[in-house]
């Protein structure tokens, strides 16, 4: 049997850890031949590929990025693009696909395997938005990264009496501010699920400076939005699933803060990408692993159209089905209870 894998999507930290179990034990456990596909879902349009075997996929477990690359092909957006595939998958001889993705990656597994293909998807994403799964891998390596910051930030802001404003990813949903808030001691925290008001967040700034604390620490999702308003967009224009790219949120909310309540300084911080690069935590290598391990082991049983997926502490499979075209929000009882850290 043969196998080829893609990696689609913003990286995560751990994808590497996961194309390395896929590999170990379709090779010495089921004498699999394992094809690497080159950027995501391109590189079965282009038929870029690079062979996977126990010497190219050694020393991967605490490498970031993707050694495949990855990239947000959308085939449904390509002339004959799911016609090309199938031909493509045909020609190289590969009988299963193993696609690590979030929500457009594997929102494309679940055409093309209602279509026909052997797909078995692996939840990616530093947002951990995916529904079917507890937790996707590289989430808690972005939540320890942005919790690094904050207790950086809180030194420096405590000693020059600031607002300092930490800016993180979550486009829709709020799950690394949220942890990171918690775990990093905010002051507040903002997320998509919960539009903000800065009246609200300039009294909780205030309530801190009569108890004598001078200084506060916010941290805001890319996606959170004032009430009634819309997102903070970068730069304008979609890719090809639709997604604009959102980014200043931190400081509309300074400048909003400065505006309404005087004498207060404030600084912005953008995590940005050093939530997404370098090595994975123990937590998420092991949870990579599991998962790999877990996706070559449902292309043996011929279990296809599912993801691998986290469910308390076991790993199980979802339907593809019960995954695409959804989003799991944050848990918002966890965010009531932060919410006696405001202020
Ligand atoms: O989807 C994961 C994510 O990290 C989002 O949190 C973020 O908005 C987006 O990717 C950024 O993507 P890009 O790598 O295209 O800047």
């Amino acid at each position: 049997m043969k196998v080829g894998i893609l990696s689609g999507g913003g990286d995560a930290p751990g994808i590497n850890a996961v194309i390395r179990a896929v590999v170990r034990k379709a090779i010495q456990g089921y004498s699999f031949d394992v094809i690497g596909i080159k950027d995501g879902w391109r590189g079965l349009l282009e038929e870029q590929f690079i062979i996977l075997d126990l010497k190219s996929t050694a020393g991967l477990l605490p490498r970031g990025g993707s050694i495949l690359g990855t990239s947000r092909t959308n085939p449904f957006k390509w002339k004959n693009g799911p016609q090309r595939i199938f031909k493509n998958v045909e020609i190289h001889g590969i009988d299963a696909i193993i696609v690590i993705g979030g929500d457009d990656t594997l929102g494309v597994a679940y055409k093309l395997s209602k279509m026909g293909l052997h797909c078995i998807g692996v939840p990616k994403t530093i947002d951990n938005d995916l529904e079917g799964t507890d937790y996707t891998f590289g989430f808690q390596t972005a939540v320890s990264i942005a919790c690094d910051a904050l207790d950086r930030l809180h030194t420096t802001a405590e000693t020059h009496h600031r607002v300092v404003i930490l800016e993180v990813m979550g486009r829709q949903t709020g799950w690394i501010a949220l942890w990171a808030g918690l775990a990093g001691g905010a002051d507040a925290i903002l997320i998509p699920e919960k539009p903000f008001n800065v009246n609200d967040i300039c009294e909780i700034i205030r309530h801190r400076k009569k108890r004598g604390r001078n200084f506060s620490i916010i941290v805001a999702a890319e996606g959170a939005k004032p009430k009634g308003g819309k997102e903070i967009v970068y730069s304008p224009g979609v890719d090809a699933f639709g997604n604009v790219r959102l980014g200043g949120v931190g400081y509309y909310l300074g400048r909003e803060i400065e505006k309404r309540y005087e004498g207060i300084e404030t600084r912005v911080v953008v995590l940005g990408h050093i939530q997404r690069g370098g090595s994975p935590t123990a937590f998420d290598r092991v949870l990579a692993t599991r998962y790999g391990i877990a996706a070559i082991d449902l292309v043996r049983e011929g279990m296809f159209g599912q993801i691998v997926a986290l469910k308390g502490n076991k790993i199980v499979s979802v339907p593809l089905e019960e995954v695409a075209g959804r989003r799991k929000g944050v848990d918002l009882k966890l965010y009531e209870m932060a919410k006696v850290f405001f202020g």
